[in-house]
């Protein structure tokens, strides 16, 4: 898809589709104006008489010949008050995903009218974002990216960045939604090369020998019921100078969790290839620093596995030897997530990163505690998670910390057998006891753990997103980067 800005008015375009934005109960702006003054009030009329507000995501087409474009597309962009970046990508997105619906040679967006440069380059990513499905594999597609996108207003550093932010989105969903016989350890090691190669990235690839020479233990027990061996990826991007502070991404990447011995129901199982969603969000996000050029250090790290059940699979009651020598009893070979995240952040800490910040679809319990929107924050450094979840609300991707009360969720990770099991006692919490047990591997290193198990995929689309893997947290890592010291 070609992405130009252009500066000529929305009369003057000549587009397929011209697409303007309304705010709920507030009269008509610049381009949404400049249409209905052209078309005698017929947008004005809508709103008269109730058939369009202007609320988030409501679309209201105009099927007639508007200036130079073919037809218009009113898009709701909701009070004006409660506006902001996340507003900006969701309805942005929203009138892509809509249009997306047949092939279209042009489509301009006339929305972003004296915008903030976040919501601009959210509002670019969020169009190119929406146009974009989960349908690979159909023949009839749902989606049908436009052949030229025009975004007007904004600077021209502004709609290049926001199409980095969409494309680095982009390959994340497409990671996600890629199925596990395509994308396993060592596929995924492979396409992470190829983003590295691509975007000037130092990459580094561990395969099952140097992970044992590493001592990654329990990462490396995981692995044991599949065929398809383990891998760690190492992605380096060097922009700020020698010997400033690291910042480190470390993401989940089990290509697929049948559950292991502790076997999921095939409900659950269905959607598992989402499993790897944080190492995917970890790539996209490196992929988004390097393009962007950000004067600082970042690594990111992805540790992937197939948790399957083969005949070496784990069994309950196994003790593991983790990295950091701490021994684990497994209770459960569901709780795998937790397992491979102890070896790479151990990993992650030894290199001598300076903070840690992990994304993992780690828990069933966070999606209960938070809904599927919203992900679940944990941390062992207040100010550090002040600033990931800052960092969250300026995209306005949504999520919400969860306390890590030592005297109260410690005990429960405690085994008779071995340090620490790799389940809490009963199901309650789950969210949090997952995270203190991913604490006994930081050691002291500021850590923030976002759990995704919600947001990372969704079971059915939204008016802003088809189905499948979402992208979510790429804009917020990328954002993180920006605030990072140098
Ligand atoms: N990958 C799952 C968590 C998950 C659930 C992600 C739903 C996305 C949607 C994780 O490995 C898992 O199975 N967790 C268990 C932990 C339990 C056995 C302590 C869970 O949440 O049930
Ligand atoms: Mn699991
Ligand atoms: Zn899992």
């Amino acid at each position: 898809m070609q992405l130009s800005r252009i500066a000529t008015g929305v009369l003057e375009t000549a587009a397929d589709v011209v697409v303007v934005g309304v705010y709920q109960d507030s009269p008509l702006e610049s381009a949404a104006a400049e249409i209905d003054k052209a078309l005698s009030g017929a947008l004005r009329g809508l709103i008269e008489r109730k058939e369009f507000a202007g609320r988030s995501y409501e679309v209201a087409p105009l099927l007639v010949p508007v200036g130079r474009a073919k037809q218009a597309l009113a898009i709701g962009l909701g009070r004006k008050d409660k506006f902001d970046a996340g507003a900006a990508f969701r309805c942005s997105a929203a009138a892509a995903r809509q249009l997306a619906g047949k092939s279209r040679s042009s489509v301009g967006f006339f929305l972003d009218d004296k915008w903030s440069t976040e919501a601009g380059e959210s509002g670019v990513a969020g169009a190119i974002v929406g146009c974009t499905g989960q349908d690979l594999f159909r023949a009839e597609k749902n989606r049908h990216p436009f052949a030229t996108l025009l975004w007007s207003g904004g600077s021209e550093q502004t709609v290049n960045q926001g199409r980095i932010l969409g494309e680095a989105t982009n390959l994340t969903r497409a990671l996600v939604n890629a199925p596990s016989d395509e994308i396993y350890p060592e596929t995924f090691a492979a396409r992470a090369a190829e983003v590295a190669k691509a975007n000037a990235l130092e990459c580094e690839i561990w395969d099952e020998k140097r992970l044992a020479a590493e001592r990654c233990g329990a990462l490396l027990a995981v692995a044991k019921g599949s065929n398809r061996p383990a891998r760690l990826v190492i992605l380096r991007h060097n922009g700020g100078t020698k010997g400033a502070p690291t910042l480190a991404i470390v993401g989940k990447g089990v290509t697929f969790d049948s559950g292991g011995l502790s076997l999921k129901t095939p409900e659950g199982m269905l959607t598992m290839k989402c499993d790897k969603a944080g190492a995917s969000t970890m790539v996209g996000a490196m992929q988004a620093i390097a393009q962007l050029k950000l004067p600082v250090n970042v690594v990111g790290f992805a540790g992937l596995v197939e948790n399957m059940t083969g005949p070496a699979a784990m069994k309950l009651g196994d003790v593991l030897k983790a990295r950091n020598g701490r021994t684990i009893e497994v209770h459960n070979t569901d709780a795998e997530g937790r397992l491979v995240l102890a070896d790479v952040l151990a990993v992650a800490v030894d290199q001598g990163v300076d903070k840690i910040v992990d994304l993992a679809t780690l828990t069933g319990a966070c999606v209960v505690a938070l809904g599927t929107e919203v992900a679940g924050m944990m941390t062992n450094n207040q100010p550090w998670c002040d600033a990931v979840l800052s960092a969250a609300r300026r995209t306005g991707e949504p999520a919400w910390q969860l306390p890590m009360f030592p005297e109260i969720y410690d005990d429960l990770i405690k085994s008779e057998v071995a340090d620490i099991k790799n389940v809490g006692e009963g199901r309650w919490g789950g969210a949090i006891t997952a995270a203190k047990f991913l604490e006994q591997f930081v050691g002291t290193t500021p850590w923030t753990h976002i759990d995704i198990a919600g947001p990372a995929f969704r079971d059915k689309a939204k008016p802003w997103c088809d189905g499948g893997a979402s992208g979510q947290f790429v804009r917020t890592l990328v954002e993180l980067a920006r605030s990072w010291k140098q």
